[in-house]
């Protein structure tokens, strides 16, 4: 178990350092606004199936519900029997019960047939895949043709806080992106907290048609919601905490002034505001374009496998085309 002073970060059963429940649920809260426009943004097909793909403690699944309409079904995969637990206690007797189902699985095998899913939905789930271009790839063929891979994350390398130095900030988030690098290293699993800007790019490696990104850029002013100030400390203090090995005694003293001291907290400054961007990014299902790409990635394993040749007798690989 990864503690921050108030329990913000725990190793789940799979050794995934994923936030706790009660963390996932405060950050839903503070930027609700957002993520209803994100949902209203992406168009869902009324009366669609959608795979909501790594659903935690199911929070988005109203959201989900309510878009795809009474006719529409949502199916909340996840590895974490704990998140899949709450999720389901919270949807028993609502609105929404006869909608949803969830159940455990890893994301690169989904428990769903093939070429079956309208809408494959990942909110901040693809920041802990160590090869996300492999994942998408892996979930493409449980959509139908047409069908669209729909992830969302953050980026942390848009993150900015107002009343603060910015060089401390800098300081701060490069620490923080050290320990990332550091991590596997030590036995934790892969994380990367700037991928927000990144997936477009993945997608279309993926071999999704179509991508499209939309940045949401989510600013906030003094006097912050209380929902909003414990986001905020949240993220402090975990980058404190895992920045910790790489920052000077002085800049950590700073940051924990400027977050979490009675007098000088920068969140009471009436100038304080903060800001990050999170991302939005789909991608289609296109036939053509699968088989292209499909005919490629065989054409550059014929290519690997012609290359090297033993021949018989040989303990030296040959160029053989
Ligand atoms: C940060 S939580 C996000 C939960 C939810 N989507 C949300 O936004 O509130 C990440 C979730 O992804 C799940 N997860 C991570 N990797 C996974 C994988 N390979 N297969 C299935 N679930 C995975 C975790 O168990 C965790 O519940």
């Amino acid at each position: 178990m990864l503690m921050a002073g108030n329990n913000l970060i725990h190793v789940n059963d799979y050794g995934l350092p994923l936030n706790a429940i009660e963390w996932l649920e405060t950050h839903h809260q503070s930027k609700a606004s957002e993520r209803i426009n994100m949902i209203q943004e992406i168009a869902l097909p009324q009366g669609g199936f959608i795979v909501d793909a790594g659903c935690g403690p199911g929070l988005w699944t109203p959201m989900l519900a309510k878009a795809v309409g009474p006719e529409g079904r949502i199916l909340g995969v996840d590895i974490s029997d704990e998140s899949l637990h709450v999720a389901h206690q919270r949807s028993i007797g609502a609105w929404y019960e006869d909608q949803v189902e969830y159940r455990r699985a890893d994301l690169e095998q989904l428990p769903i047939e093939l070429n079956t899913a309208d809408i494959i939905f990942s909110a901040n789930v693809s920041q802990y895949f160590p090869s996300p271009v492999n994942t998408f790839a892996a979930m493409r063929p449980y959509l139908k043709y047409g069908g669209r891979l729909i992830v969302k994350d953050i980026d942390f390398g848009t993150m900015r806080f107002g009343v603060l130095s910015q060089a401390l900030q800098k300081r701060v988030l490069r620490a923080r992106q050290k320990w990332e690098e550091k991590r596997a290293a030590l036995g934790y699993a892969h994380e990367d907290s700037w991928i927000g800007s990144k997936l477009q790019h993945y997608l279309r490696e993926a071999g999704y048609d179509a991508v499209v990104e939309h940045a949401y850029p989510i600013r906030r002013h003094s006097p912050l919601t209380p929902e909003y100030r414990s986001y905020l400390q949240g993220i402090a203090e975990w980058f404190l905490c895992e920045g910790a090995p790489f920052l000077s005694a002085a800049d950590k003293a700073q940051w924990r002034r400027s977050f979490f001291s009675e007098e000088n907290c920068i969140f009471d400054h009436p100038d304080f505001f903060c800001e990050e961007v999170e991302y939005v990014v789909s991608g289609v299902r296109n036939i053509q374009k699968e088989t292209l790409f499909d005919e490629q990635a065989r054409t550059q394993i014929d290519t690997h496998l012609h290359t090297f040749v033993f021949e018989p007798g040989s303990l030296t690989p040959s160029l053989s085309r």
